[in-house]
């Protein structure tokens, strides 16, 4: 299958998901553009560190130590990051994600510790690059053991439940919502906590059957064994080119199984 992501959003992926932590780490180097400097403000989404304090909220209701997760489409894996940083009670993580591309870029970002060169968006045909030294992120997650699998996800991705399942902005770029949803409550154990976000951008060219472009994820979680954590709305960005950016609303519930 073609790969899910280009070049361009690639760097989209990577500018929106990691930005704001290359700039924590040191770098200050200014985002050329084919117009004037771009701040960073208008890069970086502000969604990634909303969603994992609503992760870290939920979790500590429930009083649990996570030893393992699953994350589904992670992207270039800034959630996998930041659940792996906060968690030193964390053993194994499983990454479930079809993009050759993006699957190598998150091993190359949490995985190798060498020199990397982050991409960014300068035109729509042109990425600009920054260099960064790996070796903090991979210090950071180096408790856990990843399991990278380079596929769709389905209910055969992963050997046994785990303590917390992952699927954001992911289900409406399916052919069956459903079955996705399946498989997570499925790959949940007892007590473990599911994490479901969507932005209700279902298409044709994904779906299946159109009857499946639910208008609310709750509606996955109605029969008797799932608890009802939390839910929000999280503003979603991606920027196309250097001045134009996507605004998306997510929306984001958690469950947890009895
Ligand atoms: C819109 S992106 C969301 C990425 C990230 N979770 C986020 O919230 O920014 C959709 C992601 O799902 C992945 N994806 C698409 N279909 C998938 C499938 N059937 N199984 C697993 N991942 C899938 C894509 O490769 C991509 O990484």
């Amino acid at each position: 299958m073609d790969d899910y992501c280009d070049k361009r959003s690639l760097a989209a992926y990577f500018e929106a998901q990691w930005l704001d932590k290359i700039r924590e780490m040191g770098d200050s180097t200014l985002l050329n553009s084919a117009s004037r400097t771009i701040p960073d403000n208008f890069v970086q989404s502000p969604f990634y560190l909303q969603v994992c304090d609503f992760i870290h909220s939920c979790i500590a209701q429930t009083g649990s130590s996570p030893r393992s997760f699953l994350e589904v489409g992670p992207a270039l894996g800034r959630v996998s990051y930041e659940l792996s940083r906060s968690y030193p009670s964390l053993e194994e993580g499983w990454v479930v994600e079809p993009s050759h591309r993006l699957m190598t870029h998150f091993r190359r970002l949490l995985l190798n510790a060498e020199g990397y060169y982050f991409p960014f968006i300068e035109s729509l045909h042109r990425q600009g690059s920054i260099h960064l030294n790996t070796a903090p992120l991979v210090r950071d997650c180096q408790h856990v053991s990843f399991h990278c699998i380079e596929s769709r996800y389905d209910h055969n991705s992963i050997p046994t439940p785990v303590d917390i399942t992952i699927c954001l902005n992911v289900i409406d770029q399916c052919e069956s919502p459903s079955l996705i949803v399946d498989a997570l409550k499925e790959d949940t154990r007892h007590g473990g906590i599911v994490f479901l976000a969507n932005t209700y951008q279902w298409q044709k060219k994904h779906l299946k059957e159109a009857s499946e472009a639910v208008n609310d994820i709750n509606q996955y979680f109605t029969e008797d064994g799932w608890q009802p954590l939390e839910e929000a709305e999280i503003p979603y960005h991606f920027r196309f080119n250097e001045r134009f950016s996507k605004l998306f609303l997510s929306h984001v519930v958690a469950y947890r199984k009895r």
